[in-house]
Formats: C-alpha cells, structure tokens, sequence
C-alpha cells in the first residue's frame, strides 16, 4: 500500500440489522467508489455477513476487513472466529483492540497475540490506541505510549512496519465530539516520536497511522489535510454510503 493514498476503512460495529441492509450498504459503497484510485477503502461488517458483502465488493477497489479475530486458528473454542476463516472469506484487513472490545476486557496481551496471529497469516492488522479522556497534564501521551511499546515488545521491525495503528481518543468515538486537527497533528507526530525511539525513523515512517473517531463528511477534508495522518478509521458515517464516500473523497 503506497503511503501516499490514504486508507480509509468504515467500521460497521453492531450495525445493520439485516442481512438484506448489509447487502445494499455494501453494493451502494461499492458503486460510488468503483472508479476508486487515489485511496484505499475497506469496509468491516459483522462476522455473519462477511460472506455476503464480500461478494458484493469483490472484483471492485474496496477491501473486505473484520472487526476482531481469535488468537488461536482452529479446535475448541466456542464463539470465536479464526483468521484462517476470515482470509477464507477474502478479508484482508482485521481490527484488534477496538476500544469497545477493550472495554470488554480485551488487554493490550489479548491485543499481540492477535496481531501476531494475524501477521503470520499475512493479513493487515489495524490496532486501536487511544486514551479515555485528555487532562492538562498530558498523561494522555504517557497512555498512548504505553500501548504502542506493550505492542511493539513483541514485533520485530519488519513487522511492526505491516501494522496500521488507529489512533482513536476514546472520548470522540461516537460523541460527536471529534479531536481538532491540530491534536490530531500533535499526535501523529507523538507516535512517530515513540516509534522512532523503540525503533528507528524508517521503521517510524513506514506505520501507517490513522484517525478515528466522529469522522464526519463536514471534517473529513481538514482532519486530513492538516492532521498529519494517513487515512481515518469511520464508525457512524460509514452506516450510509453517501457520507462515506464523502469522507473517502476528501482524503483525496
Ligand atoms: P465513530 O466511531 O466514527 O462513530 O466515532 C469510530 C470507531 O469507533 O471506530
């Protein structure tokens, strides 16, 4: 994936409820951006219609992503999905470590065993970072920190430069209340810092970083443009397939 183009990937969380809604909003992503060629796209629907909306992008620019994968490939474990079955499906991209799933015990431990997981079978892991609220002090930047380096004990450089890390400040995921520009800026270039010091700067260079939370059609172009970073993770907005290519659009 060329750094250049941006990446932009709509997390579909919990949402549509039918089979025939998820169908639809995967045909009407895939019509508006059949020409697609300056970003990348990808969409995570629920496990049950991977199949579905896989069919319906297949043979068009936008990627199939999961929303989560087990640690293990296959035997008992009840209620789990392997990535072995997801790259059976065409998916190529798996979120790890949403906040939501975060929320609901998942640990930054859970969180490498997945991305390991998902890098030896090749697939692109997209990891969520984030704190839970700012304070003037700046531990926030101490939280954020602390993931990255609980991430990258495991991985080597080469594999470390496979991750797409997501920033997400929890407190903009699905309140409306989006980061500014300029704290999305302050952050990219506090990850790189991080990156740069547990690595090196090419290593640093080469993490494709993105923003999510409260992505919108009306803040899309400045987020992008002045935050820094190389595409955003969409929650909300990527539930209609007008607001999300918008968002798509505006990254180019
Ligand atoms: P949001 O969600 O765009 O609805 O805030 C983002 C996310 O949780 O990935």
């Amino acid at each position: 994936m060329k750094k250049t183009h941006a990446l932009v990937v709509g997390n579909w969380k919990l949402n549509p409820i039918t089979l025939k809604e998820a169908s639809d909003l995967a045909a009407g992503v895939a019509r508006k951006n059949k020409k697609i060629t300056d970003a990348y796209v990808a969409v995570a629907p629920p496990f049950p219609y991977l199949s579905e909306v896989g069919k319906k992008i297949s043979k068009t620019p936008t990627s199939l992503a999961a929303q989560d994968v087990y640690h293990k490939n296959m035997g008992a474990h009840t209620g789990e999905v392997s990535v072995l079955q997801l790259k059976d499906l065409g998916v190529e991209f798996v979120i790890i470590g949403h906040s939501e799933r975060r929320a609901m015990g998942e640990n930054d431990e859970d969180v490498a065993q997945k991305v390991a997981m998902v890098l030896k079978h090749k697939l692109t892991p997209i990891v969520c970072i984030g704190e839970s609220k700012r304070d003037d002090k700046g531990d926030f930047f101490n939280f954020v920190q602390k993931q990255i380096r609980s991430l990258a004990k495991t991985l080597k450089p080469a594999q470390m430069k496979r991750v797409v890390l997501a920033y997400e400040p929890i407190w903009a995921i699905g309140t409306g209340k989006t980061a500014t520009a300029e704290d999305v800026k302050e952050m990219q270039l506090f990850i790189e810092s991080v990156l740069t010091k547990i690595y090196d700067r090419a290593t640093a260079r080469n993490v494709r970083l993105l923003y999510g939370g409260s992505v919108k059609p009306h803040n899309a172009t400045e987020l992008h443009q002045d935050g820094g970073m190389n595409g955003f993770l969409v929650g909300g907005a990527s539930l209609k397939a007008e607001d999300f290519t918008a968002i798509i659009n505006a990254t180019i």
